[in-house]
């Protein structure tokens, strides 16, 4: 269990003072001239050291990933993107630290552009964030207004602009490389990896593409060193994490506390538990909606941490957005939701996402209904598998997981629809 004095995000709640003067006076912004000092190789080294692993949804080491940019300049500029194009269902962390503590994130992508000799940064974030957008365009423009951005920022001798640009409403726009497609004025499309941004990114200048929370956690990784930030989780899992719950649990929110922190604790302690008991779970998609669900018996005892929910469960970290279905929950149709939504969002750039989403949503509509076949049910899952692996980017993956996990858990209820045809009974909104 994380105590207060662990919290790097120390408004979240949003009950302080969230202008640069409370900032301060909880600790950011100090010394950051001296954090600079420290030089972008030993900046580096702390951020492998600490275990961060990125907090956009993948876990990709963040100071591996920041390695990968050229130490010299080739005489092309160097940039840092911060993805706020926070769009997954059920995914809202970011949110929070946005309109509540931005200075974090700006203090960290002061430093992070530093490591990673970038003299600009762009924060792309998602278009129906308009007040977010507000409140971290205040937070820019006051730390201008106090010499922490700009030339010479926070009197370190490096120059450095931070630029809020905004997204338009595709989810596809999150996807890294169809961020920077977005930010160069063109239609979000997933451009093919490799290369990877780091090679050819923003412009086709070297780029490092990262989420909010993991540039956020940045500076305080740095004032309390590798070792603080290591000590939370289990090995390969390190660091404090924020969780955002909703569903059924009694009181949803977004919680910040330490990773491998142990899912009932988590529910318990934070959401005051599961909605009509725990009996009543039945269960929970971990991660944000990309990752599989899984049946609430095997969640009680869950360890909330990437390789825990991988290996134990078919699941995923993800971005650590639990969503919560009691007994209440009709778990086809919520996983037909998802389809629609994944078929909705495709680019269609790629044949295996653009045909398969929408085969695999119009055979959900109809197991929702019970008027498929039993043996639709296997076949449903080889086109996820299809699909799955094949495609540009991740958004086939995203789409056919969710379908996996279904038939993994709740294959009896399905077959049970089908037998008892329900047909006509469930109503499926029209999209
Ligand atoms: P990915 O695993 O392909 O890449 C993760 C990061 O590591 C990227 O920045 C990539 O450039 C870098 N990377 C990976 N391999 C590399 C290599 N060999 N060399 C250099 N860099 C490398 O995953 P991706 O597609 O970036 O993200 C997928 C995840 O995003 C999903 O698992 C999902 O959980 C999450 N997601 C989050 C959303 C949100 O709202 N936060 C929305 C949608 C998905
Ligand atoms: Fe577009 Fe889907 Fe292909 Fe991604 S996987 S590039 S969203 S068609």
């Amino acid at each position: 269990m994380l105590q207060d004095k662990d919290r790097i995000f120390t408004n979240i709640y949003g009950m302080h003072d969230r202008t640069l003067a409370g900032a301060k006076a909880r600790g950011h912004w100090d010394g950051t001239k001296d954090l600079i000092g420290l030089g972008r190789d030993k900046i580096v080294e702390i951020m492998k050291a600490s275990g961060l692993r990125g907090r956009g949804g993948a876990g990709f080491p963040t100071g591996l990933k920041w390695s990968f940019m050229p130490k010299e300049s080739d005489g092309r500029p160097a940039y840092l993107v911060v993805n706020a194009d926070e769009s997954e269902p059920g995914t809202c962390k970011d949110r929070e630290i946005m309109r509540n503590d931005p200075h974090t994130l700006i203090e960290g992508c002061l430093i992070a552009s530093f490591a990673m000799n970038a003299n600009a940064c762009y924060i792309y974030i998602r278009g129906e964030y308009i007040r977010e957008r507000e409140a971290l365009q205040a937070a820019i423009d006051a730390a201008y207004d106090d010499g922490l951005l700009g030339k010479n920022a926070a009197d370190s001798g490096w120059d450095f602009d931070l630029y809020l640009a905004h997204g338009a409403g595709a989810y596809i726009c999150g996807e890294e490389t169809a961020l920077l497609e977005s930010l160069e004025g063109r239609k979000g499309m997933p451009r093919m990896k490799p290369p990877f941004p780091a090679g050819a990114g923003l412009y086709g200048c070297p780029t490092t593409v990262n989420n909010v929370e993991s540039i956020a956690v940045v500076p305080t990784i740095l004032r309390r060193g590798a070792e603080w930030f290591a000590g939370f989780g289990r090995p390969n899992n390190a660091g404090t994490k924020l969780f955002a719950i909703s569903g059924h649990v009694n009181q949803p929110c977004v919680v910040e506390e330490a990773m491998s922190i142990s899912f009932e604790e988590l529910i318990d302690k934070h959401c005051g538990g599961i909605r009509g008991g725990w009996g009543n779970l039945k269960a929970v998609i971990p991660g944000g909606s990309s990752v599989p669900c899984v049946r609430g018996e095997h969640m009680k005892d869950a360890i909330m941490d990437f390789d825990y929910l991988r290996n134990e469960l078919q699941s995923g970290l993800g971005t650590a957005a639990v969503i919560v279905m009691d007994n209440s929950t009709d778990m086809i149709k919520a996983i037909w939701r998802l389809a629609a939504f994944y078929k909705h969002e495709s680019c269609g750039q790629c044949t295996p996402c653009r045909e398969g989403t929408g085969w695999m949503m119009r055979v959900m509509e109809r197991l929702v209904k019970g008027e498929a076949r039993v043996e639709e049910i296997d076949m449903l899952f080889d086109v996820t598998k299809q699909v799955e692996g094949h495609t540009i980017c991740a958004l086939g993956d995203a789409a056919a997981w969710p379908i996996q996990g279904l038939i993994r858990n709740f294959r009896d209820e399905i077959e049970d629809r089908i037998r008892v045809k329900r047909g006509g009974t469930v109503e499926i909104a029209a999209e």
